[in-house]
């Protein structure tokens, strides 16, 4: 298992512990962490799965795709940290990582 620290959009944190090769947005729904709605469920066309990622293990998170790019280049609450969460598959080198549920666009 992934300890990674969720902070949803209230501010509440928790360390969820993520199955490797499970979806990022499925364990962060599954911990209960429901305002991130990922209405499209994994289909990478509603970046309702927004988050921000930080610690020392964002730096070894896979690259973005384009078809992540170019969602997130649509969000107002985009920042340098941000992610799709459904778009990343956990992996033990995520180990640490912090990841905060983004505002609603
Ligand atoms: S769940 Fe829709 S883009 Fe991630």
């Amino acid at each position: 298992m992934v300890p990674m620290l969720v902070i949803g959009r209230s501010g509440d944190g928790r360390v969820v512990e993520a199955g490797v090769g499970t979806s990022l947005m499925e364990e962060i729904r599954a911990a209960g962490f429901l305002e991130l709605r990922a209405i499209c469920n994994g289909c990478c066309s509603c970046a309702t799965c927004h988050v921000q990622v930080g610690g020392e293990a964002a730096g070894r998170l896979p690259p973005m795709g384009e078809e992540e790019r170019e969602l997130l280049a649509e969000s107002e609450n985009r920042t340098a940290r941000s992610r799709l969460s459904c778009q990343i598959t956990v992996t033990q080198e995520m180990a640490g990582l912090t990841v905060t549920v983004a505002p609603e666009d």
